[in-house]
């Protein structure tokens, strides 16, 4: 940014709802931690969703399910931290918010409250839309997220592409407009065919964000690690990878261990000094 440009405005539900109507992409990204919400902060995005993908990303779980309301608050605590105009999004991870209305609105206040979420994503339709009434209800915004729901897909069909037949299309519509209907903000979209977004979009009123549900989503979402390079490991289908940050990196500690061994590093400019004399009265000290 030039020294004269005006800082560019924070992001609210108000202006992604702008950006809807006007057909410009919502532009929307994970993050885990202070240097990467930096990074997303610098790059521009609209929404930073700390999402239960630390579990794998960060936290080298198999899976999203065993990460817990205090690992993902830490995460989400020191995204806040490192964030000011997009919003921020806290994802209530699996079994901290199912079973009941006073559950998840305890767990989702934690996320407002300790660690300044905007609003809080849950998973699924189902009791999932009671739930996201009953947060809304508490003054609590929130994302929906259908189509392929991560925290439960080894119990429903497992890693794979929903919706497509028309009547499975027909259920995740029907989970996204009650999800509207509870009162949600945004709504995520995974994994589904172009298609299914095509007939869901025009029949939603909130912005409706698409991760591997093609072109016709108000926006976009992608893991940080995922569209970093930074992840070791096969990626979904819809991933594209800008940039291939795991082989730099590897490079980097494989070119400074190389260093170390070769006694190339540390050089003269990396050393602290003292004066002579002091050297000298050192010296001095320790000889025997
Ligand atoms: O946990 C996550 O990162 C998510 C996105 C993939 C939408 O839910």
């Amino acid at each position: 940014m030039s020294a004269h440009a005006a800082p560019r405005a924070r992001v609210t539900p108000a202006s992604l709802a702008q950006k809807k109507d006007a057909r410009e992409p919502i532009v929307m990204v994970t993050a885990y931690d202070h240097p990467g919400a930096q990074i997303v902060e610098a790059a521009g995005v609209d929404i930073v969703l700390v999402g239960d993908s630390a579990a794998m990303t960060v936290l080298g779980y198999d899976s999203t399910v065993p990460v817990t309301v205090d690992e993902m608050l830490m995460l989400t605590r020191a995204v806040r931290r490192g964030l000011t105009r997009p919003l921020l999004v806290g994802d209530l991870p699996f079994g901290s918010y199912e079973a009941s209305d006073e559950l998840a609105i305890e767990t989702a206040q934690r996320f407002i409250k300790e660690a300044g979420c905007d609003l809080v994503k849950i998973e699924r339709g189902g009791t999932s839309v009671d739930r996201a009434r009953a947060l809304v209800a508490a003054g609590i915004p929130v994302v929906g997220h259908v189509g392929l729901t991560p925290q439960t897909a080894a119990a429903s069909g497992g890693f794979r592409a929903r919706g497509r037949t028309a009547d499975a299309a027909r259920t995740v519509i029907d989970d996204a407009l009650a999800l509207q209907d509870a009162g949600c903000s945004l709504l995520v979209v995974e994994a589904v065919p172009s298609e299914v977004t095509q007939a869901l979009v025009p029949l939603l009123d909130i912005p409706v964000i698409g991760i591997g549900a093609g072109p016709a989503a108000d926006g976009q979402v992608l893991v940080f690690h995922d569209l970093l390079g930074l992840y070791d490991g096969g990626a979904a289908k819809f991933v594209k990878r800008y940039a291939d940050l795991r082989a730099d990196a590897v490079a980097g500690v494989a070119a400074y261990a190389e260093e170390v061994r070769s006694g190339v590093y540390p050089a003269p400019e990396h050393e602290y000094s003292m004066p002579a004399a002091e050297a000298a009265e050192l010296r001095g000290m320790v000889s025997g």
